[in-house]
């Protein structure tokens, strides 16, 4: 696997008296597909909830992404011709899932064509992390590097480390298959079995609380939902192995912020990348006061291939439903 898989348009009927609202924007991958045949109305940047219920009245489908709340307010107000819901993303949070199946629409998202690029990332935030690459960097750009000496800045190897992966779905797969030329041992925490993975990538299966005790790296990989929201929370850090690393590419509210800065200035981790945050785009000030974190601004899907990719599937979706068919990659 490496860029994503793209498609070519999907033949279906031109319905240009359909109205598609797409709440912000879409890559010209995507929404060239989708002017091509619906009319199309779309609310720019920054995302405008107010525009959004302004324009959802007739909408027979609306695309959204995890910047977007979709809740039973919007769905009804686009009324009765509404068929589908399409995320520009891969995880869903952002859409009541139970507010659409209730009103028996369908709601898409977009999985796969993002699943190497956010590895990639996680991948990139333990060793930017482990080797402490932004906060030397920084050191040096201010002029304050005063030469080499034989114990400094030192950090830790992902080579023959324990990487526990906390959700072994495609991501969390892709990271494992990355990180075998580190010879990293893979241990990994699922609510499915996962056995034919397992075995492919010769991981073994743990307990959270297990895998938090045994890891070097730990990497989440898990959708948010009530289940999994504070999942990392100041019991499960305190368990995590001194001098341990957290990487986080799957959804803020998956970590207790406050949790996660205590266990950062005490222990036990050594330091957290992180990609996702719990009031995105708000920067956490306390973590970003912490030298011993690596922060991105929500870039795990960030490449041209694969937004474009993205762009393709989530138009092809709502062509999909509204050409009659079953969607594509349906999550309702
Ligand atoms: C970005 C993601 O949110 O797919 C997801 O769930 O988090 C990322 O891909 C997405 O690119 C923004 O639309």
């Amino acid at each position: 696997m490496s860029s994503p898989r793209r498609t070519p348009p999907p033949r279906t009927p031109i319905l240009h008296s359909v109205k598609v609202v797409i709440a912000r924007t879409l890559p010209a991958a995507g929404l060239d597909r989708l002017r091509a045949r619906f009319d199309v109305q779309s609310g720019g940047l920054p995302f405008d909830r107010d525009w959004l219920l302004e324009h959802a009245p007739g909408a027979s489908a609306i695309v959204a992404d995890p910047t977007v709340p979709v809740d039973g307010e919007l769905l009804d107000l686009a009324g009765d011709g509404l068929k589908v819901v399409a995320n520009f993303a891969v995880g869903f949070d952002n859409i009541d899932t139970d507010a659409v199946r209730e009103r028996g629409l369908r709601a898409t998202n977009t999985p796969d064509v993002l699943t190497n690029a956010t590895a990639e990332l996680a991948v990139a935030l333990m060793l930017a992390t482990g080797r402490r690459i932004v906060e030397t960097d920084q050191i040096f750009r201010r002029g304050e590097w005063a030469g080499w000496e034989p114990e400094q800045f030192l950090g830790r190897e992902l080579s023959g480390a324990t990487v526990g992966l906390v959700g072994f779905g495609r991501i969390g797969q892709r990271v494992a298959a990355l990180l075998s030329g580190f010879e990293a041992r893979i241990v990994f925490s699922d609510a499915h079995a996962m056995d034919e993975a397992a075995a492919k990538h010769g991981a073994r299966r743990m307990a959270l609380a297990e895998l938090l005790e045994a890891s070097d790296y730990v990497s989440l990989h898990v959708n948010l939902t009530r289940e999994t929201r504070h999942m990392i929370d100041a019991d499960a850090l305190a368990r995590c192995k001194p001098g341990s690393i957290l990487v986080n590419t799957c959804r803020g509210g998956v970590v207790d912020t406050a949790a996660l800065v205590d266990a950062l200035r005490d222990g036990p981790l050594a330091g957290a990348g992180l990609d996702v945050y719990e009031n995105e785009p708000a920067v956490p000030e306390a973590l970003a006061a912490l030298p011993n974190t690596v922060l991105v601004p929500h870039v795990g899907s960030a490449t041209r291939s694969t937004r474009d990719a993205m762009a393709e599937l989530c138009a092809d979706n709502v062509i999909a439903v509204l050409g009659g068919g079953e969607p594509l990659t349906p999550v309702v």
